[in-house]
């Protein structure tokens, strides 16, 4: 017997019975952590999140605006941007809300928008590394690198690098870093970076690049010790998000389908960021990655080893300095 799509969707007791597992399993997910719950303040502190206007960004901007913080959305798109400015205003009702553009794919974008922000703001106490995107089209960006890895990775690496005397001189100041649990399937070839050996199936060069988030903040964390500055990365949770809209409307439905039972929502997602950003647990707490839950967990074998990290590092920096 050899079952078809529309048999099952055409059969009510199957249809039923996959509704009720779905609201079942959405009934069961799990919210660890409270932001509503937590009363941490941010009245005199400066956040910067990238890819702030949609998705988990905006809800992580959301968050620290009514804690009281001045945020800086810094986004790529200026129309998207400025509704989320204005949004993110209304709902906190904090008017210390900017918008300030950068496109992370790019070096000399993220230069200028570091030059400004240094140029601007004494203090930066919060950096949410947050932008990147999965099943972006193969291209080589004008830095001569693969366009995901510019964009999440190499792009963040070199903000962070240029932001990072800021932020000592601000501490207790705190870097997050958004990975995946998809870096455990990424696999460190420093070729992928300028888009050589890759193969573009499902979301194999999204996975690579957020393997290297993670032994970043790892080699990142060790060079701040006692420095009160820490360096965290973590995974949001299967979020539906527009990290999605790079692919095709059929797999844009069918994800969005199975997304309104399984997946978080984007509120949700921005939950683990939030934790290691403000929580009082998290004070302290630095080169360890997190996961949707708020429970920090081990990285893959790969990411934990300090040489690979060290390498990595090292390749990033001399990439930046190059380009
Ligand atoms: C976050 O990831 C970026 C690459 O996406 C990396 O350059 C940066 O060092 C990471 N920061 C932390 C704290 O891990
Ligand atoms: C990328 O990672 C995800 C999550 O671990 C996995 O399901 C997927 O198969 C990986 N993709 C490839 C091509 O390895």
């Amino acid at each position: 017997m050899t079952w078809e799509l529309r048999d099952i969707v055409y059969n009510p007791v199957w249809m039923i019975s996959t509704v009720i597992l779905g609201l079942v399993v959405r009934s069961q997910r799990r919210g660890s952590w409270d932001p509503r719950a937590c009363k941490v303040e941010l009245k005199g502190k400066t956040a910067i999140v990238t890819g702030a206007n949609t998705g988990i960004g905006k809800f992580i901007a959301l968050d620290f605006a009514r804690r009281g913080a001045r945020v800086i959305l810094a986004c790529r798109s200026e129309a998207r941007g400025n509704a989320a400015v204005r949004e993110v205003r209304q709902l906190s009702g904090n008017a210390d809300v900017h918008l300030r553009l950068v496109d992370v794919s790019s070096l000399e974008s993220v230069r200028e928008f570091a030059t400004n922000i240094l140029r601007e703001e004494k203090e930066v106490h919060i950096l949410v590394n947050n932008a990147g995107a999965s099943g972006l089209p193969r291209g080589i960006t004008a830095d001569g690198l693969e366009v995901s890895f510019a964009t999440n990775h190499v792009g963040p690496f070199l903000l962070t690098s240029l932001l990072l005397d800021r932020l000592k001189s601000s501490a207790p100041a705190r870097i997050i870093n958004v990975s995946s649990v998809n870096h455990w399937r990424g696999k460190v070839d420093f070729s992928h970076f300028h888009g050589n050996n890759l193969v573009y199936r499902m979301d194999e060069v999204y996975n690579h690049t957020k393997l290297h988030n993670v032994l970043w903040t790892n080699e990142l964390a060790r060079r701040l010790k006692g420095t009160d500055v820490t360096a965290n990365s973590l995974h949001p949770g299967v979020v539906m998000t527009e990290v999605m809209r790079h692919y095709n409307w059929v797999v844009q439905f069918i994800f969005k389908l199975v997304g309104f039972f399984f997946f978080k929502t984007s509120e949700e997602g921005a939950v683990s960021t939030i934790y290691c950003a403000v929580a009082e647990e998290t004070e302290g707490i630095s080169g360890k990655y997190f996961d949707s839950d708020c429970s920090l967990v081990k990285p893959s074998p790969t990411a934990r080893d300090p040489a690979i990290a060290l390498k990595s590092f090292e390749f990033c920096e001399r990439l930046t300095s190059k380009l």
